[in-house]
């Protein structure tokens, strides 16, 4: 398996990119809601922040490099019996995952930094606070990150769901394509 895409297959970093991708922002999700409810005396309730904001902040580095490469190494071509809506869609969907995405991570920034202070990722180094003077940035920020995580993690089990609609239903290759087949 090569490493970059060809005009009709995934090329292993893409696939790598797309699955890891995939299980950090379902951690992520699951991480984030488990600890807003933690208690303020569990050991958890500093730690979950912290390590959430330090895998936000990587996969945002590794998100800029998945379009950097989206740019070098282009996507295969559809499918060959994929007519036009379907085209459209996926397109449309991909897009709105990549963009949802930089929303949630940017917005979850914005939050951890609204007071000035910047992010440690996992305590080896600091990205600073850029931004700082949005009105009440943390609790703008705040919502759109909450409303951008559930319409994301939604809309990518949709994405999942179509994923294995095409493999079980059409029996056509989009799936075993993302495993570089
Ligand atoms: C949070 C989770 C996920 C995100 C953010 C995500 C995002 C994306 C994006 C942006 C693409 C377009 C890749 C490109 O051409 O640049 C893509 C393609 C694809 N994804 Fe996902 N994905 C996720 C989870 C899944 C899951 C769970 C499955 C399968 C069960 C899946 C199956 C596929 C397939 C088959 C393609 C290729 C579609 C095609 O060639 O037209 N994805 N995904």
């Amino acid at each position: 398996m090569q490493w970059s895409n060809s005009p009709s297959r995934y090329g292993l970093t893409s696939v790598l990119m797309h699955w890891s991708v995939a299980v950090v922002v379902f951690g992520l999700f699951a991480l984030g809601y488990w600890m807003v409810g933690l208690d303020y005396y569990s050991s958890w309730y500093r730690t979950g922040p912290d390590l959430h904001k330090s895998i936000g902040l990587v996969l945002f580095a590794l998100m800029v490099l998945r379009v950097l490469w989206r740019v070098l190494s282009p996507a295969p071509a559809a499918l060959a019996e994929h007519g036009a809506l379907t085209r459209f869609a996926s397109k449309l969907g991909h897009a709105f995952l990549y963009l949802g995405l930089f929303v949630v991570m940017i917005s979850g920034y914005l939050i951890s930094t609204a007071d000035g202070r910047g992010i440690e990722v996992f305590g080896l180094f600091e990205i600073p606070a850029t931004l700082t003077s949005i009105p009440d940035q943390e609790d703008v920020a705040g919502l759109v990150h909450k409303f951008m995580a559930w319409t994301l993690v939604i809309f990518a089990g949709v994405h999942a769901l179509a994923a294995l609609k095409h493999h079980f239903i059409d029996r056509d290759r989009t799936l075993l394509r993302m495993f570089g087949r």
